[in-house]
């Protein structure tokens, strides 16, 4: 009788402990796939908001990489994504939004010009107000760097002359 009884209080005892070790097994897994869950959701995010902008004269193809980026999201609407000026946007503007992958066009501009036009917009350079000005938004001299040699890409041209 008491040999038996002893058998019950082991049985319970095995069940209660066996229900702790996969409640705390549980818990374990849990935690680790939200952490890998954290993981992924911080790899998400776009590298342009993770780090600054590389100075375009040390490292010219990180800096390309980052005006590809920027053109995508800030450019491509009007001047399209070939940059031909052909963006979904261009129908409703009054003034055609610049072809930049026209060389003899392009090349007309030098790199201090592309970028005053960046950052105050067309109208600071005697052109359509319809050319908003990227300064604020993109708060930061090598992002519009960047955009300049991303322009250069497009045209696959250098200035060749000097305003
Ligand atoms: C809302 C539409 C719009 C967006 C967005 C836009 N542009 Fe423009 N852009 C224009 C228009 C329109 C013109 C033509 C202005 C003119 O000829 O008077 C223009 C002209 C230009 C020119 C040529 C200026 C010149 O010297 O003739 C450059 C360079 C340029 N844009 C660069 C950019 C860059 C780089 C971006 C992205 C950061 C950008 N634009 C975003 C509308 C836009």
């Amino acid at each position: 009788m008491v040999g038996k009884f002893s058998d019950n209080t082991i049985r319970v005892i095995l069940c209660l402990a066996s229900i702790v070790f996969f409640g705390l097994a549980l818990v374990v897994i849990d935690t680790e796939s939200w952490a890998v869950e954290q993981d992924v959701a911080e790899e998400k995010q776009p590298a342009a908001q993770q780090q600054l902008p590389p100075d375009p004269d040390k490292d010219r193809e990180a800096s390309l990489a980052w005006g590809t980026e920027l053109y995508g999201h800030y450019c491509t609407p009007c001047h399209g994504i070939r940059g031909d000026g052909n963006g979904f946007n261009a129908h409703k503007l009054i003034v055609k939004p610049a072809n930049h992958t026209d060389a003899k066009f392009m090349s007309e501009r030098n790199d201090q010009k592309l970028f005053d036009t960046i950052n105050l917009g067309g109208v600071e350079v005697a052109k359509s107000t319809l050319m908003p000005p990227w300064g604020a938004a993109l708060n930061n001299d090598n992002k519009i760097k960047s955009l300049v040699m991303k322009l250069r890409d497009l045209c696959k041209c250098k200035a060749t002359k000097n305003w």
